[in-house]
């Protein structure tokens, strides 16, 4: 069953922790390997939030640590999201047999690249700073992974300034690299993302099942539903499930394959992903498929009953 190999790059993170119990409850996705980087919160806190989650889920997923900081730019968390401890304030044990692994995330991505030549599905859900050391280090992982699936940016407006979306905007020299590797991008930005939430009466389900990942779910996602409400949301969005969900199930979405290119240098645009979906095509290049539209319902049915079966 579990026949698609996936490595998760992710900056743990309250909708990345719902995000890693679906790739681990999806049946289609074979979870080879974790990696963490700043973004969200702190390095040493995405590492120790990812290993609590393997404690939540009972597995012992491997975790590697990566950038503790973006390549250029200073470290700006997201306390009001994400809690002060990256997982929404709520306190789960650290597993006592977690392994901090001397190997680095870009090593260890690349060691399992090797050993699946043209099949692994890289997924991120931080800032892209662990990829593009990767693909820096080692110019033929691009070439050797099936792809890279990631949550970042948006072909509208952004979350975090008027622009740009957080992950690419917390580091936009990684962001652009990635954008230029050649490797085959599908882009989950705001677009679809915002598609994708859990309405309060959703969390209230999953925490009356009784179970940890359904109590643990809601309870985590307090901050962010209350700082989503500042913005008229309905709900919280699970911006970071999108791209997992998407390799298990693409029929789920709709997208456009567009040339998109990250500004690096602007001022009131830093970290945008300019996308050139209506203009008319100025870039001679399609390097991503764009998600645009997502099928709201069955995504939400197939997330709760996947957090509802660890
Ligand atoms: C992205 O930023 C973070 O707050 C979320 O985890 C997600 O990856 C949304 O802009
Ligand atoms: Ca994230």
């Amino acid at each position: 069953m579990k026949h698609i190999p996936v490595w998760i790059d992710c900056d743990t993170g309250v909708d990345d922790a719902v995000a890693l119990m679906l790739a681990h409850a999806l049946p289609q996705l074979d979870l080879c390997g974790i990696s963490v980087v700043c973004g969200n919160t702190t390095l040493e806190n995405a590492f120790r939030n990812t290993h609590r989650i393997n404690g939540l889920m009972g597995t012992d997923y491997p975790v590697y640590r990566g950038a503790e900081k973006p390549l250029l730019k200073e470290l700006r968390i997201s306390n009001a999201f994400h809690g002060e401890n990256g997982l929404g304030n709520v306190e789960l044990p650290l597993p006592e047999n977690a392994v901090d692994h001397a190997e680095k995330a870009w090593d260890a991505l690349f060691a399992c690249a090797s050993s699946h030549p043209g099949e692994l599905r890289l997924v991120a859900t931080g800032p892209l700073t662990n990829i593009a050391t990767a693909f820096t280090k080692y110019p033929a992982l691009p070439g050797l992974l099936h792809s890279l699936t990631l949550m970042g940016g948006s072909a509208g407006a952004g979350n975090i300034t008027p622009a740009a979306e957080f992950n690419f905007y917390t580091d936009p020299q990684a962001a652009a690299m990635v954008f230029r590797s050649g490797v085959p991008i599908v882009m989950c930005g705001l677009d679809v993302t915002l598609q994708a939430f859990l309405t309060p009466v959703d969390l209230d389900e999953l925490a009356s099942s009784g179970t940890r990942a359904g109590v643990f779910t809601k309870a985590c996602l307090q901050p962010a539903l209350e700082s989503s409400k500042l913005y008229n949301l309905t709900g919280v969005c699970m911006h970071d499930s999108c791209p997992i969900m998407y390799l298990a199930h693409p029929e789920l979405f709709e997208g456009e394959e567009a040339g998109v290119v990250i500004e690096t240098r602007g001022t009131v645009t830093n970290g945008k992903s300019v996308t050139d979906l209506y203009s008319d095509k100025q870039f001679p290049f399609k390097n991503a498929l764009v998600l645009l539209r997502v099928d709201r319902d069955r995504f939400i049915s197939i997330l709760k009953k996947s957090i509802l079966s660890i």
